[in-house]
């Protein structure tokens, strides 16, 4: 078994699709931002606002030659800015959840954790800018993307279904 990478925007639904689909296969599931949480013992907010983002993101660099070397069998759940590393396409299949940012932005406000889900995302607090890093990213995730699965108005499980169809193909 390959390993599947979801990737996409903040606050897509990344996690939680990752929680249902391994419930309905295999996989062992790990997630990025979780990872790096326990290894600084300290919040993502709390890194961005005392080591600033380049900090973050050699981390997020250090993972993604671990995962590459020494990871099997396993969806990897990705902060939004983890595509960027330079081996990606070698980790396994890259799945893009895609939806369009006010679709994205309407799904967090209505969780029952909004605020802090809002709260927690150090780029996502000021909207104009979190709407220009989505315009600049999309068409990125897109190029990268072996799958992609739009998850607008689709639950986790219906997303999960689709993700290990395609996987299997
Ligand atoms: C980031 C997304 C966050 C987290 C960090 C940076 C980004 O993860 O990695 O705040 O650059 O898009 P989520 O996509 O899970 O919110």
């Amino acid at each position: 078994m390959k390993n599947i990478i979801l990737i996409g925007f903040m606050g897509v639904g990344k996690g939680s699709v990752a929680r249902e689909v391994i419930k309905h296969s295999n996989y062992i599931a790990i997630d990025t931002d979780d990872l790096i949480e326990s290894m600084e013992n300290r919040k993502i907010k709390n890194i961005f606002e005392q080591d600033g983002e380049k900090y973050f993101r050699n981390i997020e660099h250090n993972i993604s030659l671990w995962l590459e070397k020494s990871v099997k069998n396993t969806l990897i759940s990705t902060g939004g800015g983890f595509y960027k590393v330079e081996n990606l396409k070698k980790i396994g299949t890259i799945v893009l959840l895609d939806s369009p940012f006010d679709e994205i932005i309407k799904r967090i406000k209505a969780h029952p954790n909004a605020t802090k889900k809002l709260k927690k995302r150090p780029l996502l607090n000021d909207m104009k800018k979190a709407k220009k890093l989505y315009d600049e990213r999309r068409p990125e995730y897109l190029k990268l993307a072996d799958i992609v699965v739009d998850v607008t108005n689709k639950s986790a499980k219906e997303c999960t279904k689709e993700i290990l169809k395609k996987v299997k193909k």
